[in-house]
């Protein structure tokens, strides 16, 4: 099935990530699915079923919380319907991505994410040394009500040297060139949820 409100969206994404290398959109998912997005994270949280995030991969990864704080899980195809409900609407970000930009992106990764009051992720980029892949990221937020007094922003390194920063609040996605962008979470002082992907090519 395809989302056409999302449809309607996905030119826009294509022209921000065509001409600046990323993309701020609000409101692309319906709001139950990001409701019911979050109940699950936070469900996922108190099962214990996230695990503290690693840096790096295969042999090198390693969890450092002087560098990242965060827990996760892997999201598969069938886990929940929410959670497939996400993962069919990026797979349609994916065929217009590779449609406009011919990225040969194959497959779209991607964990939920929490990071308890004062976990921060430091600057960094998100493709690996020894593997790239990883071509456009995607996080979408899960927090309701979120204020800015309480931190926890995205500050991305834009290429014209100023910094943007993004508040993590519900419905909003954000998307940006993984090898290009530079860019860090901030400490929050209440527990932020996301949904943390990449679109990988071949
Ligand atoms: C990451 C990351 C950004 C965010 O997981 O690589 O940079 O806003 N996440 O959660
Ligand atoms: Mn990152």
């Amino acid at each position: 099935m395809t989302d056409q409100h999302l449809q309607r969206l996905l030119p826009q994404i294509i022209d921000d990530l065509a001409g600046q290398g990323w993309s701020r959109q609000t409101h692309i998912l319906p709001e139950t699915l990001t409701r019911e997005l979050a109940i699950e994270c936070r469900k996922r949280a108190r099962d214990g079923a996230l695990s503290p995030a690693g840096v790096g991969r295969g042999q090198g990864l390693a969890v450092r919380e002087g560098i990242r704080g965060d827990s996760i899980q892997w999201l598969e195809s069938g886990q929940s319907p929410p959670s497939d409900g996400y993962l069919q609407a990026m797979d349609e970000v994916r065929q217009a991505l590779n449609q406009a930009f011919f990225l040969g992106l194959e497959d779209f990764e991607c964990h939920f994410a929490s990071y308890p009051p004062g976990a921060f992720y430091q600057k960094h980029l998100d493709r690996f040394r020894d593997d790239d892949r990883r071509t456009v990221t995607a996080v979408y937020y899960l927090n309701d009500d979120w204020q800015a007094d309480e931190g926890g922003a995205l500050r991305m390194y834009l290429p014209d040297e100023t910094e943007l920063d993004v508040l993590p609040a519900a419905g909003t996605l954000i998307l940006f060139m993984s090898a290009e962008l530079p860019h860090e979470v901030l400490p929050a002082t209440r527990e932020r949820l996301s949904l943390t992907g990449w679109f990988r090519r071949r």
